[in-house]
């Protein structure tokens, strides 16, 4: 049984994702808002999973913010820790602590606009498609080693809304494949940087582009 804790700052819909996903060998340890408002919390709290605040606004620096972060995330004895919209930027400290076991998603296709406004941004470039990815974190921003991405066409009619919905529902499906695939033992880091998933299947969903005319 792989623990997991998972970190949000509002709506959590991908952390609901996963909790609704009821992965087997998956134990949901905590969940853990920097924000006392997070909508999210609500959720967890009703599915009877334990809930903490550590508020950023309580802390002077970010490294002392970090630290009772750590703290409380620790009390869990974490196999894996979730961002999952956790809107705070961390510590290179924080994010060593947790080496190989700190993931992310980020709604792009990385390294394609990391950081924020991401579907503004790509409805702006003009990339035909957009997406999702989740990573291994490291201390670089939105940089980390690339584990699962989906892959959303960007539609003519498209607004920053209907992009981000599309692009959303994707997420709801790659973050629990994630966590499914590290708590199978699935994800080997190799010295080159990338990511390995033993097994995995050549198609997942929401790799369709498409098709060439000629
Ligand atoms: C998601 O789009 C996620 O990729 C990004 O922040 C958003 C969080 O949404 N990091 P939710 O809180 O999971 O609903």
């Amino acid at each position: 049984m792989k623990s997991i804790v998972i970190l949000i700052s509002g709506r959590g819909s991908n952390m609901e994702a996963i909790v609704r996903a009821a992965l087997p060998g998956v134990r949901i340890a905590a969940v853990i808002s920097n924000r006392p408002d997070a909508a999210g919390l609500n959720f967890a709290a009703a599915h009877g999973i334990a809930c903490a605040v550590v508020d950023h606004k309580q802390f002077g620096e970010r490294a002392a913010f970090d630290a009772a972060l750590a703290e409380a995330i620790d009390a869990h004895r974490p196999d894996l820790v979730v961002l999952a919209g956790f809107m705070r930027v961390l510590t290179d400290d924080f994010v060593r602590h947790y080496a190989g076991r700190l993931i992310n998603i980020h709604p792009s296709l990385l390294p394609a606009f990391p950081g924020l406004h991401t579907h503004r941004r790509a409805l702006e470039a003009g990339v035909r498609v957009h997406g999702a990815t989740v990573h291994f974190v490291t201390p670089t921003l939105d940089c980390g080693p690339i584990v699962v991405q989906a892959v959303v066409p960007v539609q003519p009619g498209d607004d920053e809304a209907s992009l981000a919905a599309r692009v959303l529902d994707h997420e709801h499906r790659i973050y629990p494949q994630a966590v499914r695939w590290f708590a199978e033992g699935r994800l080997a880091l190799g010295a080159d940087g990338r990511v390995q998933v033993s097994g995995e299947s050549p198609a997942p969903s929401g790799w369709t582009v498409p098709p060439l005319e000629c």
